[in-house]
């Protein structure tokens, strides 16, 4: 049996087996997929426990996608711009790291919402590690620019400045947008787990598309865009099912089809 799995802490709520079996039925795959709880203190062990025991490739989850990241013996471009992990491919005893979660984001709003980046200007809420994870995929795609605002100034503008070799992008601190419309507002922060809503001008979602990386419930920041005139507003559960997919794709070297599991997790979830 082909041996995956995902390591989180915690990991319980993950839907990435269900996605993953989904994806492997498409090929006549046969593979196991398992959820591992691992301590936070221990994710190294976890880890070589898991591909001692056989295991091919793993997705890493919350906290421990830096570990995964220096756990790797080979990273990718992606998750070297991310200084993070989300992907890990056992082959020739060697340990290569990959992070699909910017890939994820940017094929969902290109392919599934149908939204192209090239040319566009887009406002990225946040400079924490989810921000870190998309920037380089989204310059990849050549839009206009990126404005990068953070609570924490400081924050954005260093990280603008670490991102500039990859294209346009300028680090604002959140009170400093302006009421000016742009094409797409991506919310990377936390404050959607605890169920806030960056300080934002309102004027900036109109005719936007506005897209939330969280999955599950409508955010705040997903009402605020309604209310206040988005062309279209978005949960990041398109994003989950994509960077599957790419995590998939790393591993089988086959790339499946992603809408009919959104659709399938999409009634799971009413
Ligand atoms: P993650 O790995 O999810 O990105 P993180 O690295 O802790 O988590 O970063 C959280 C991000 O959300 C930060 O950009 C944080 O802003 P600060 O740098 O100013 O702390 C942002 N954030 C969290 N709660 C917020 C809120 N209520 N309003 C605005 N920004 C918020």
């Amino acid at each position: 049996m082909n041996k995956f799995s995902v390591i989180g802490n915690p990991i319980n709520h993950s839907l990435s087996p269900m996605i993953h079996q989904e994806f492997a039925k498409e090929f006549g795959i046969d593979l196991s997929y398992e959820k591992i709880l691992s301590p936070v203190d221990a994710f190294n062990l976890t880890a070589e426990k898991f591909i001692s025991s056989g295991g091919l490739g793993f997705n890493i989850t919350l906290p421990f996608k830096i570990n995964a990241y220096s756990f790797s013996e080979n990273l990718t471009e992606n998750a070297k711009a991310a200084g993070a992990v989300n992907t890990i491919n056992i082959d020739n005893n060697i340990i290569y790291g990959e992070n699909t979660d910017g890939a994820g984001l940017v094929n969902d709003l290109e392919n599934n919402l149908e939204q192209k980046i090239k040319d566009k200007v887009i406002l990225v809420i946040g400079a924490g590690g989810a921000t870190q994870g998309i920037l380089k995929p989204i310059l990849d795609k050549n839009p206009e620019k990126i404005l990068l605002a953070n609570r924490t100034k400081e924050k954005s503008l260093r990280l603008a400045t670490n991102f500039s070799k990859y294209g346009k992008v300028c680090g604002f601190g959140l009170d400093q947008i302006k009421a000016k419309p742009v094409d797409i507002v991506i919310n990377a922060t936390s404050a959607s787990i605890a169920g806030k809503m960056p300080e934002l001008a309102n004027g900036v979602a109109e005719g936007a598309i506005c897209y939330d990386l969280m999955y599950g419930i409508e955010t705040p920041f997903m009402k605020w865009a309604h209310k206040n005139s988005a062309l279209k507003v978005s949960d990041g559960l398109g994003m989950l099912v994509e960077q599957a997919a790419s995590s998939f794709a790393f591993w089988h070297g086959k790339k499946p089809q992603t809408q009919p599991v959104i659709n399938l997790l999409r009634e799971k979830g009413d």
